[in-house]
């Protein structure tokens, strides 16, 4: 069965953005995120408090949150490895935050530089204080359907590993297919193994990157699982610069003309969306690799 509304969590601010190999202009982040929340979108992931020299794209974090113009009914996550970064997200007046793991041992080297084990003590206190101090808390999980060093990634392992992030205090659990290799048949096998390790598929979250052109297919398939939080980037922007291959992530704009196929409410005014994303593709100078977008901009 599919859902009846699915929530549209938007990472083009901030996965998007954070592979781009010039850093956009403070104004026009600020810009972008208006144009989002006047698209509709409820969600918008807008930066991270990450060590500014591993992502000096979102070094101007705190600018960021300065200059942001808050809307009522709209959430702001930012990304936050460590207790130095829930500290600066906590003096920008952060209240969404989310942590970001890795189900294999060589991504979390490359991406946080600790061990698989590691980076759940990196986490704890994160967590434990966010909670503490009344913040909205998610968990990510990279590499959730294959590893560029590590190849193939088991359910099991993925399971194991993503129960610590919910055990810990995430409310929810986004899984990552962070360069873009899944298949659906892979998605189906990954959400039964979370379905028959007891957790409530409520509290999952999806993440794809259309390396391969399967985003859609892969969403499509944890709908019918019963899957309820889909993230997407505008215009289809983003990638990991720790992680090899990584493209961008699904398109909203994909992502919402295949929900308004299938009749499912998500609270997006696709022509104000696309706009935003041909508006964006103008800076960055080149064009939106979103097909939805090319064939509603031309
Ligand atoms: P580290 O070098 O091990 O840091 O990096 P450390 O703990 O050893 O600290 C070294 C110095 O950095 C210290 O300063 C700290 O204060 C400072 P010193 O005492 O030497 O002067 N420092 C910080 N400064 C500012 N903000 C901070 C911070 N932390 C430490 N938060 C660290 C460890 C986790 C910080 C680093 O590896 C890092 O920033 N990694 C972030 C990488 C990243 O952002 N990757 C992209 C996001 S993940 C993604 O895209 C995947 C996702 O989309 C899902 C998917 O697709 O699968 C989410
Ligand atoms: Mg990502």
């Amino acid at each position: 069965d599919l859902p009846r509304e699915v929530t549209i969590w938007e990472v083009g601010p901030r996965d998007g953005l954070q592979n781009e190999s010039s850093v956009v202009p403070v104004e026009i982040k600020l810009e972008f995120l208006d144009r989002l929340a006047d698209a509709g979108l409820r969600v918008l992931e807008a930066t991270s408090f990450v060590h500014p020299k591993w992502v000096p794209q979102l070094a101007d974090a705190e600018e960021l949150l300065a200059g942001l113009r808050r809307r009522d009914g709209v959430r702001y996550p930012v990304l936050v490895p460590n207790e130095r970064g829930l500290g600066r997200a906590l003096a920008a007046g952060v209240r969404h935050i989310a942590v970001f793991g890795s189900a294999t041992e060589s991504f979390a080297r490359r991406n946080l530089n600790r061990g698989l084990d590691e980076q759940f003590a990196m986490f704890e206190p994160v967590v434990g204080r966010a909670r503490a101090e009344g913040l909205d808390v998610r968990g990510y999980l990279s590499m959730c359907f294959g590893d560029p060093w590590e190849g193939a990634v088991p359910a099991e392992q993925v399971v194991a590993v993503g129960r610590r992030l919910l055990d810990m205090g995430c409310a929810q659990l986004s899984l990552g297919d962070t360069i873009g290799v899944a298949t659906a048949g892979q998605v189906q096998a990954v959400l039964a193994a979370f379905r028959d390790a007891g957790v409530p598929v409520d509290a999952l979250a999806v993440h794809f990157h259309d390396t391969y052109g399967q985003a859609l297919a892969n969403t499509l398939t944890a709908l019918r699982a019963g899957v309820s939080t889909v993230d997407s980037s505008a215009g289809g922007l983003g990638g990991c610069p720790y992680a090899e291959s990584a493209t961008g992530n699904l398109a909203t704009e994909d992502l919402v003309w295949m929900l308004d196929g299938l009749g499912i409410r998500h609270g997006v005014d696709l022509d104000v969306l696309v706009g935003t994303s041909a508006w964006m593709a103008t800076r960055l100078g080149r064009p939106s690799p979103s097909r939805v977008v090319r064939a509603l901009s031309g």
